[in-house]
Order: C-alpha cells, then structure tokens, then sequence
C-alpha cells in the first residue's frame, strides 16, 4: 500500500469542495499540501446539475433584505431551522458572491450589466441569481474547476474513492484511506485536516434528479467513524422532474419555470394548486411535491403537467436554453405543449452534524455542502440556499483554519494500523454486479420511505433493506467503486429509514400519514453508532 501526506484533503468536487481548496490555499498555511479527491472526474457532482441559481441577498439588490430572505429561509424550513446560522449565511451571501465574481464566476447581468435576479418558491422577492440562463451549477462550477486546475497548491486525484476515515480511540481524524478505480489500489493519506464535501444521496431513490455518484457515501463515511448525524429522515422531494416512461434519473425543470408564471395542470389542463396551498405553484416545495404526488395518485397517472406556454418564447431561450432544449428533444416544444412532470428525490436536509465552520462531533473531521447539516434548512431547504450554504461554509471553514497548525499527523495510533490492514489483504472473490441490488433499494426507498410515509410501511422498509444486507457479503473490504457506493447506501438507506420511524410528526419534507399534526415540542433528532450499535440521542 502506498502512503503519502497531507495537510488537509478535501473529499469532492462538487462547488463546496472546489471551493473550500480554493480558498484553504489562498488563506492557510499549507507546509504538507493540499489535496482535493474525487470518485469522478473533476466537476461530476450535484453541483454541476444545479439550474435554478444561487440565493444573492445582495447589498446593491434594492428590493431585498437579509430580513426577508431569513424569514422566508425559516418559513420554509417549517420550524427546524436555526435563527443563527440562517442569519450568518444570509449576512455573508453579498461578501462571499463577490468573492466568487473575483474567481472567474459570472452571473447573469442585464443589458446595463448588473445582476438579474429571479423568483423561486416561497421567496418573498426575486433574490436568485442564475448563469447560462438555467446552468447555474455548471457555469460556477467551470470556473472553479479551471481555478483549481491552474493551481500548483493544490493535488487533485481523480477516479479516487474515499473508503474509511482514519479515526483514533479519542475520536481524531488522521487521515483517509482511498482507493484507485483505475488501478484498484488502495493509499493511506494522512493529513490533521479532512474536509468531506462529497454531496447527497439521491440515488437511493428510484426516482432522482441527482446524477448517479449521489449515493450518501460522506455520510457512511461519518456515521461508521461514530460522527454525530442530524435530520437524517429529511430527504427534499423536487415536485417537477421531466417524467419520461423508463427514464429513473429524471432531468430538472427548474422551479424558475413556475417563478416565471408556469401552471401545474392536470392531463385535462384543469390547474389545482389552488386546492393546496394560496401560494399556489410558488408555495413550498414539500407541498407542491405531495399536491403532485396526491393528482397522480387520484387520477391514477404517472404524471402531472406544468402548462409554461404563457411564458413568452424569447424569454424560454433565454432562460431555459437547456430545459428547453431537452424537451424538444423529447417531443415537447415548452412554448406549446406541456410537458410531463413528476416528483424526485432532489436533496438531502440531514447530514454529517456541523457548526458553521463545518466542525464535526470529530476532531479533525469537518463537513461541507449537502453532506452537512447546518440547521440552515431545517425541515425542507428554500430553493437555491443549497449553492449558497455550499459558498459560505467553505467560505468560513478555510477562515477558521488560517489560524491552524496543519502539519500532517507524525505518529500513527494502534487502532488506524488496525483499520488499513483490513484493506491490506487482497478479497479473494470475483466483482458483484451491483445493479440488481441497487435497483432493488431504490425501490424499497420509493415504496416505503417515500414522500409519504408510517409506521407499517417503514417497517416493512426496514425489514427489507436488511434482507437485503444480509445478501451483500462486503462488509468492510469492496472490490470496485460500485461496490463501495452500495456498501454506502445501504447503511444511509438504513438510518434514514430508522430515523423517519422514529419521528412521530408530519413536519417539512417528512410526512407521516399517521402522525398529520406537528408535534411543537420536537426539535432535531440526531443518530449516532456507539459501540457498533445506532444510538439515539434526545
Ligand atoms: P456535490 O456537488 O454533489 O459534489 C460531491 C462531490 O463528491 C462529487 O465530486 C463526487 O464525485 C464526490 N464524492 C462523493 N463521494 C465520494 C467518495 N467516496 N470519494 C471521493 N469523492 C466522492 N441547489 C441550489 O442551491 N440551486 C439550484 O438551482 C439547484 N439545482 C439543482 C438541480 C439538480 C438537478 C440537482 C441534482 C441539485 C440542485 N441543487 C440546487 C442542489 C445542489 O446542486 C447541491 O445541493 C449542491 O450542488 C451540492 O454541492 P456539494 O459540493 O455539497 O456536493
Ligand atoms: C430548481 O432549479 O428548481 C432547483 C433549485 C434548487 O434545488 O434549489
């Protein structure tokens, strides 16, 4: 086995990731280096799907303030999400956006050249600032990507999975152990710093408009080192995924469409927002999600229609270039048909517990992006504060380690040997085609620990994705990347079905059909495994 050293490793390359490299470099002192992994190819991330855009409560937007912008953050976040750090996120957007302008980022201007802004559910002004029309995540992402690859500080290693984290008795991170897709060779690196950045777990769902390396593997990771999870039943479920018959990673249509005055409508054409919420198609995403969800199921289809035919055409190229773009591809010209859509799991509000600065339960250990939970998003996140927690954590965790000591570890403890010679014998057996097996926990997931939920159902959930464990035979040592990512889901898969059981109230994006009310006294749950065992804390 190979070993190297480090300062700090960043896990992922998703916006938070590339980020945070960009700024620890420009701020710490690095006397063993940084190093940015991922399992992909530089840039493959959630990130880099992102339409919509990027919340800007900024100072030059006349009509916005960061008031309006934290109560419509709390609004949504149905009573979980934390005065605090909504509050920092939002007072640090302006600072920490022109700060990206200063890295190549560039945000769609008018023809005076100032910043345009657009409306998206449950948004009291128009504060989201978008790039390429809908290709937010891909313009920031582009500009970040060239950045760090311009950049002698920092080493990337690409098609690099990160399997374990190198965690002592006194719950200190050291280091991560990797390994190489390509070569399939596994390397220790220490380092006194690991941030994770690597993203969320769409693809434990059947249906997901996340790309297929969101498989929750940070938070395997975390949990199995015995970090502190939060909210781990909060799964976001996006109401408007192009559903096209047989296609189960479903493309986006922005919720920038509704913003810009598209309709839900029945196969009719018949609208019915208006018998869910009086925000009607802009009101939260949870609830257009389950008004959806509800149509289908009483009409007995596969879909719900969004009629943007009212959106003026030169307005459809030029915001939605992609989204229309793929329709047509699809047989739907947006600007006279409607187009099929349906809900997907889309974001993940639990996460890896941290504070602002991404400070895990373990020393050493921080988390960023959507692997974290911060409290910003409580019970259902507000559409596009996701890019901007990703900017403003990196942000602050490379501000809090300026201050640091980053030598990379020089003594190596017993139980980290121990942990690195379980990777170091070779598995004697052949690869597992994984396919099936996934296929077979997305649909547990959907059927049973879905948009709707109770305590029947997530039982027999739970009952099956332990079937289901039992016939995986990997328990630590995998043989392939996608043997390593099922590993991940399957224990993601578990806590956030364990945790949805155990949450006896409809709040946010959790929705038991046995529990309708909220329950006011009930704050965070939080899950944590002590002793091999999962413990719950109060
Ligand atoms: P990601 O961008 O997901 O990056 C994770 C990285 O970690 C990847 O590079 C991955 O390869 C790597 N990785 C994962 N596991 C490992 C491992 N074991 N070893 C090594 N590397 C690993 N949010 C908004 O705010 N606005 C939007 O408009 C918006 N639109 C969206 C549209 C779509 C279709 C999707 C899917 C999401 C959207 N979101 C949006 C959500 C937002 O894009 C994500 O929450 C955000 O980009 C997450 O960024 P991240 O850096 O935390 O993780
Ligand atoms: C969208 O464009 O609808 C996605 C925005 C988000 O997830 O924040």
């Amino acid at each position: 086995m190979k070993y190297s050293n480090y300062s700090t490793i960043i896990i992922g390359s998703g916006i938070a990731g590339l980020y945070a490299a960009l700024k620890i470099e420009q701020q710490a002192e690095l006397p063993d280096g940084i190093l940015l992994i991922t399992k992909s190819n530089l840039g493959e991330s959630n990130s880099n799907y992102a339409q919509g855009g990027m919340v800007g409560v900024m100072k030059e937007n006349k009509n916005d303030s960061t008031s309006s912008h934290i109560s419509d953050t709390i609004k949504a976040g149905a009573g979980l999400s934390e005065f605090n750090t909504v509050k920092f996120i939002s007072e640090n957007s302006d600072r920490v956006i022109k700060d990206l302008l200063n890295f190549g980022v560039e945000f769609d201007r008018d023809e005076n050249g100032a910043l345009t802004y657009t409306l998206e559910a449950a948004h009291s002004v128009k504060r989201v600032l978008h790039s390429g029309g809908d290709a937010t995540g891909r313009m920031v992402e582009q500009a970040l990507c060239a950045k760090v690859r311009e950049n002698e500080n920092i080493d990337i290693y690409e098609q690099t999975v990160a399997v374990d984290l190198l965690v002592n008795s006194k719950s200190e991170c050291k280091g991560v152990l990797v390994f190489n897709n390509i070569t399939k060779e596994y390397e220790t690196i220490y380092a006194s710093v690991v941030i994770l950045a690597t993203g969320g777990i769409g693809q434990l769902y059947k249906y997901t408009t996340n790309p297929v390396g969101a498989t929750g593997d940070g938070l395997a990771l975390a949990y199995n080192a015995g970090a502190v999870m939060q909210d781990m039943e909060f799964v976001q479920f996006h109401p408007t995924a192009l559903a096209i018959d047989g296609d189960e990673n479903r493309f986006l249509i922005s919720e920038a469409v509704r913003g810009e005055g598209a309709k839900l409508v029945d196969a009719d054409g018949v609208e019915f927002m208006h018998k869910y919420d009086e925000r009607l198609e802009l009101a939260p995403r949870d609830i257009v999600t389950r008004a959806n969800y509800n149509e289908m199921k009483k009409n007995h289809t596969d879909c719900v229609y969004l009629n943007a035919t009212c959106i003026d055409t030169d307005k459809i190229k030029k915001r939605f270039p992609n989204i229309s773009k793929k329709c047509l591809e699809n047989g739907i010209d947006m600007a006279h048909d409607f187009i099929p859509v349906a809900p997907a799991a889309h974001y993940f509000m639990g996460g890896v517990k941290t504070n602002i600065e991404g400070k895990t339960s373990i020393d050493g250990l921080y988390a960023i992006g959507e692997v974290a939970s911060t409290g910003l998003h409580g019970g259902n996140r507000l559409a596009s504060n996701s890019l901007l927690e990703c900017v403003v954590c990196a942000f602050e965790v490379a501000d809090y380690l300026k201050s640091k000591k980053l030598d990379s570890p020089k003594q190596i403890d017993t139980e980290i040997k121990t942990t690195i010679e379980q990777y170091s014998e070779p598995l004697e057996s052949d690869e597992i085609d994984v396919v099936p097996l996934k296929r077979e926990l997305q649909n547990i997931m959907w059927e049973h620990v879905g948009i709707l939920r109770d305590e029947a159902s997530l039982l027999k959930g739970i009952e099956k994705l332990d079937k289901l464990a039992a016939s995986f035979p990997r328990k630590k040592c995998c043989l392939s990347r996608a043997e390593y990512e099922f590993r991940n889901m399957l224990t993601v898969a578990k806590l956030i079905a364990i945790s949805a059981l155990q949450r006896k109230e409809s709040r946010g994006a959790h929705y038991r059909t046995d529990y309708l009310q909220t329950d006011e006294a009930s704050s965070h749950s939080h899950i944590s495994k002590k002793e091999g065992e999962i413990c719950f804390a109060k």
